[in-house]
């Protein structure tokens, strides 16, 4: 894992902000994927910066979105579908029809999951999949667990996730119970990750990451077997 340490999110922001435009130079039709949270609003306020400028443009770009809660309407303030057209795809030249997110209101989660799934293969992958981290090690809502899904499905969210999330809710009782989430197979069919973490609460979570183990109850210890992942986290996870 490659490690590049900033110190403050400005620069966090910044770095992985490069990182995307660099890819988006290189192939003007990449498929990203692309986290929700706190940790990525910085990156998605440089993409407009550096879109806004004339430095980059998205009318190629294809995204796909790590997960959504389930269930809730895309118009619902709290959905991450809202919170990308809200950070992102509202400030950018990108062909909403090529914006995805699991779809919070699909009748039938299971389906939705597969439907999800086969769309990221017809796709060809992704190239560059931004992730943040849970503090208790989730990536997407991959939650701590003996086993770990590969693909696409719908998930219970953990009393820890719950709480966390609850910070943008009225109370923890609106945060919904479950979620559609990406896979740790579909995470994997990234070519490269860039994962990023910044605060002293991500600690514990990056640091059961960096002691080269993998374990499931802390699942993005799974990403110290992709060939091709960069941690860019603030120096205080570190310390
Ligand atoms: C969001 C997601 C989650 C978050 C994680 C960290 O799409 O998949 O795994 O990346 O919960 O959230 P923040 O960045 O709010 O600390």
């Amino acid at each position: 894992m490659n490690i590049i340490v900033c110190k403050s999110y400005d620069e966090m922001s910044l770095r992985a902000a490069q990182m995307v435009a660099a890819q988006m130079k290189e192939k003007p039709c990449s498929v990203i994927g692309l986290a929700t949270g706190s940790t990525p609003e910085g990156l998605y306020r440089q993409l407009v910066n550096m879109y806004k400028s004339g430095e980059i443009s998205f009318k190629g770009v294809t995204t796909i979105n790590l997960d959504e809660y389930y269930p809730i309407a895309p118009a619902n303030d709290q959905s991450y579908r809202y919170f990308m057209d809200h950070h992102l795809f509202d400030h950018l030249d990108i062909d909403k029809a090529n914006t995805h997110v699991p779809d919070g209101t699909a009748a039938d989660p299971a389906a939705e999951a597969r439907r999800y799934e086969e769309r990221i293969t017809d796709l060809g992958g992704i190239d560059l999949q931004i992730l943040g981290i849970g503090r208790n090690g989730h990536v997407g809502f991959n939650e701590p667990a003996q086993r770990l899904m590969l693909d696409t499905h719908i998930t219970d969210l953990t009393k820890s996730t719950i709480e966390a999330n609850s910070r943008f809710f009225a109370s923890p009782n609106d945060v919904p119970r479950q979620a559609l989430t990406m896979g740790i197979g579909s995470i994997f069919k990234a070519r490269r990750i860039i994962i990023m973490a910044s605060g002293a609460n991500k600690k514990d979570a990056v640091r059961a990451m960096l002691e080269r183990t993998v374990d499931t109850a802390f699942p993005a210890t799974i990403l110290n077997l992709h060939p091709n992942v960069t941690l860019i986290c603030t120096a205080d996870v570190l310390e």
